[in-house]
């Protein structure tokens, strides 16, 4: 692998407010002081929100903010929707840098409505909801009914592996079009799986999730280690009938944020297993994602590596967070290269924190702005979306515990 070495910068010191440069900055403590403002002003948002619901969301229960809407107003969603654990996520994060009740309690609050999707089985992001939400507050608290919630999401997720293919079954939608669709976003939920066999004793998790992600590398990834988004895959045989994309440019472009989930996923798996060949899998993903051309000197990578309109592309700034989790913990476990990790990850929050930040008691709440959820259906273009804060605020974490302990597992 060769890693990009001209990326890596003296690390700038600046202050949240200017350019002064001032050597007792802190980026940490800014930015859970900037986000201990914003989430409060989020609150109050939510609040006027839900003055506005329509009959049928209020029949869904929609509590959790994901993004904001084209005429400007701010979507909250039910638990069924896959982002619905990130705003509680990110509460946990927030009173696990705190340690203020006050964080606790709005946590758990917005943790509770999630429960319901412990047994929904129609979807595979029981991860993204229940291990988000239920998963750091149980961390954090070791409250036992949380624990069985998430071992109960568990039992569910793996209802969806397909013995045949070696895969966690992703989507049930367009029919018509996939069989078995499988996504690189997949790998994010394997985490619940190894958690629950640590925590049952049963390797029944551990093992479905080891056979996804080995199928992953083998049917995923193209020679140069950047990653296919959806691999359809024939229920009965296994074969691989497809390779598509559904919200990146092109069947053959590499859509950012996926290549951010396999890069986390695979890193995450290597610390489950300790299996050289999912390290080896991160290391390489991490050579695509830093040797790319098109990837722009602040490291925030436009919405697709092969977005025909570079640079007039709008960045994805959670491709850039999602990457800046992994390349922390990345660097504990890639020696040679942790130094380069660990620059690119510092330089990727300082940039977010100068440029990408929204502006206080604004933006709905929101922590960052210029996300893209859908650019192939112009979906979410270029707004701040729910996960780039949950994973900032993980990459916060995760740098301070890095630098202060030697770890970035939280
Ligand atoms: N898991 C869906 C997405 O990354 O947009």
């Amino acid at each position: 692998m060769k890693l990009y070495l001209g990326l890596i910068s003296t690390v700038l010191l600046f202050s949240s407010c200017g350019n002064k440069v001032t050597s007792d900055y802190n980026i940490v403590s800014d930015n859970f002081d900037f986000s201990a403002n914003q989430l409060k002003y989020a609150f109050t948002e939510i609040d006027s929100a839900k003055m506005n619901l329509t009959e049928r969301q209020i029949e869904n229960k929609v509590f959790a903010p994901r993004n904001i809407q084209p005429d400007g107003s701010l979507r909250l969603v039910a638990s069924k929707d896959w982002c619905s654990g990130f705003f509680p996520g990110e509460l946990w994060y927030m009173y696990e840098y705190t340690g203020d009740d006050f964080w606790k309690e709005k946590a758990i609050e917005f943790t509770a409505p999630v429960e319901q999707e412990k047994t929904n089985g129609g979807t595979h992001d029981m991860g993204f909801k229940v291990y988000c939400s239920f998963g750091n507050g149980y961390r954090l608290t070791g409250d036992s009914t949380y624990r069985d919630i998430m071992l109960e999401s568990a039992s569910t997720l793996i209802t969806r592996y397909k013995e045949n293919v070696g895969c966690i079954r992703s989507w049930d939608h367009n029919k018509d079009k996939w069989q078995c669709p499988v996504i690189i976003d997949n790998m994010m939920n394997l985490e619940l799986l190894f958690w629950a066999s640590k925590e049952s004793g049963d390797s029944i998790y551990r093992n479905i999730a080891v056979n996804h992600a080995l199928t992953t590398m083998k049917n995923h990834f193209r020679d140069d280690y950047s990653s296919y988004h959806v691999v359809d895959y024939d229920t009965v045989t296994g074969d691989v009938l497809h390779k598509h994309t559904h919200q990146g440019y092109a069947h053959e472009s590499a859509w950012s944020r996926g290549q951010a989930w396999g890069l986390y996923g695979y890193t995450m798996c290597y610390r489950e297993t300790g299996r050289e060949e999912f390290l080896n899998q991160a290391k390489e993903i991490a050579g695509y994602i830093f040797n790319n051309p098109s990837l722009p000197e602040d490291l925030v990578p436009y919405w697709d590596y092969n977005a025909p309109a570079i640079p007039d592309e709008p960045r994805d700034v959670s491709a850039a967070t999602v990457t800046a989790c992994a390349l922390y913990e990345l660097s504990m476990y890639d020696k040679e290269n942790a130094i380069v990790h660990k620059a690119n990850a510092d330089k990727i929050l300082e940039n977010l924190t100068k440029n990408y930040r929204a502006q206080l008691n604004s933006d709905r709440g929101f922590l960052l702005l210029h996300s893209v959820g859908s650019g192939n259906s112009n979906s979410e273009v270029d707004v701040p979306i729910i996960y780039a804060d949950y994973y900032f605020l993980e990459a916060l974490l995760k740098k301070e515990k890095l630098e202060k302990e030697g770890t970035a597992i939280l």
